[in-house]
């Protein structure tokens, strides 16, 4: 009700907000219009971009937990929005946004023209500008879910992405991630140039809530604190349950392997046993047939363990799984037939000092578990790399 947030005013107040939009710089509160759950979002929001911009860009690849963790936060954030969109306050709505094409054209005519005008919501650009924004995001978060689901063989979508499908979104991730970047400043942009035009500070009202425009304008729900909680709360809870037990479903792609005791014994003597999925049946079968002469030691083991180790190998070779590691490393052809030799794993490790490889905490490129945590599973991925110091 109205008269119930008017009994807090004084009069003089009251007939200073009831006078129509005109001057402005005076001191005084203006009129709700954007309750205060759309508030915490846009500021949420841009914390989080930033932080998922940082982590995202610039920082090395085993920061992906974080980025991780805040993807699904922002993901929670961008459902939050959606959801308000429908239930929020009356500027929070989808409904009232002026998405009519005759609304944008006469909106930028009169920016030309750099004519006055008052909304008390969203402008027309600025109502496209929020749809294009959610629009973005949400294809970022997705992507970036079915990306380390098929990449890493994580999260909520790890039961029902292939890796390539995965490779595909981790690139149009990227790609999407620079648009984002472009549809802010242009965001930016507009919120200078129809502050500079309109003499209004717009951030202000995104903090206060309040702008100077009249009463039948203004907000009549208030600052919709409790509906905000409800909301936020119950889309947490919603997507949380769902993601959570998504991500418990078995992983396409990948399974749990027990090694064979001579294979772990015997192999993992000079170096680690290194996981089947490196190289391709054919591949593990030219170097069983070849142990005494194995890279310049004799590996030569009796018939029996040599049958064994070879069809575990075998049975569980590139093919037959469908990691990162498997896809780029195990089945690519190498002339040498080394894991060390391929192109994928020579980029990725390009930028380590060659000296790092010969320490007493590596002893050898070959020595994959000496950096990554999880190599035995075969999964390779960025959250278990730490670098040994070098000594
Ligand atoms: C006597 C020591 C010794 C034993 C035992 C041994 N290896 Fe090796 N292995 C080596 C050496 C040395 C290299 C080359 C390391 C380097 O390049 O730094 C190597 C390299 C490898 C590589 C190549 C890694 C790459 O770069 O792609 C694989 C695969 C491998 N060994 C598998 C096996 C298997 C399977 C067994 C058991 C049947 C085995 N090794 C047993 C010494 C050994
Ligand atoms: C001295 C440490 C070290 C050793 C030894 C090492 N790696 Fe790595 N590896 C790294 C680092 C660091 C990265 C991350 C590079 C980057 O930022 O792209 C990496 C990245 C990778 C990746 C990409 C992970 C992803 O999800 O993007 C794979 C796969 C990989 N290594 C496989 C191997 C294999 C197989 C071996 C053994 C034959 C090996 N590595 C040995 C340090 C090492």
């Amino acid at each position: 009700m109205h008269w119930m947030r008017w009994t807090s005013l004084d009069m003089d107040k009251r007939i200073r907000a009831l006078k129509p939009e005109g001057e402005h710089g005076d001191s005084r509160p203006g009129q709700l219009v954007w309750d205060l759950p759309v508030r915490v979002f846009h500021w949420s929001l841009l914390a989080l971009v930033g932080a998922m911009s940082a982590t995202g860009f610039w920082a090395p690849e085993w920061w992906l937990s974080v980025h991780v963790w805040g993807g699904y936060a922002l993901g929670l954030l961008i459902a939050f929005r959606l959801v308000w969109g429908f239930v929020g306050g009356r500027h929070s709505r989808f409904a009232s946004f002026p998405l009519t094409p005759g609304a944008l054209f006469t909106h930028v005519r009169t920016l030309v023209a750099r004519g006055r005008q008052s909304h008390a919501g969203h402008n027309p650009g600025g109502a496209w500008m929020i749809l294009i924004l959610l629009g973005l995001l949400s294809a970022i978060v997705v992507t970036g879910v079915v990306s380390y689901g098929g990449r890493e063989n994580l999260g909520p979508l790890a039961f029902m992405i292939g890796f390539e499908a995965g490779d595909v979104a981790g690139i149009l991730h990227g790609i999407l991630a620079w648009v984002l970047l472009g549809a802010v400043a242009l965001h930016i942009l507009g919120v200078v140039v129809e502050t500079r035009l309109s003499k209004f500070s717009l951030v202000g009202a995104m903090i206060t809530g309040r702008k100077p425009v009249s009463e039948n304008q203004a907000d009549p729900g208030g600052s919709l604190i409790l509906r905000g909680l409800i909301v936020a709360g119950v889309t947490a809870i919603l997507v949380l349950a769902g993601g959570q037990g998504m991500a418990l479903l078995p992983g396409t792609g990948w399974r749990g392997l027990e090694f064979p005791e001579p294979y772990r014994t015997e192999c993992g003597d000079c170096h680690d046993a290194h996981h089947p999925s490196l190289r391709t049946a054919a591949d593990w079968r030219t170097m069983m047939a070849g142990l005494a002469d194995h890279f310049g030691e004799d590996a030569s083991l009796e018939e029996e363990a040599v049958g064994e180790i070879r069809r575990f190998l075998e049975v569980n070779a590139a093919t037959t799984f469908d990691t990162e590691a498997a896809n780029r490393i195990g089945r690519a052809a190498t002339l040498t037939g080394r894991m060390t030799g391929t192109d994928y794993w020579k980029a990725r490790h390009k930028a380590i000092d060659s000296l790092l490889f010969r320490t007493k905490a590596v002893g050898s490129r070959v020595n994959c578990a000496a950096c990554h945590a999880d190599a035995a599973t075969g999964r390779f991925n960025d959250h278990a790399i730490t670098l040994p110091k070098g000594e």
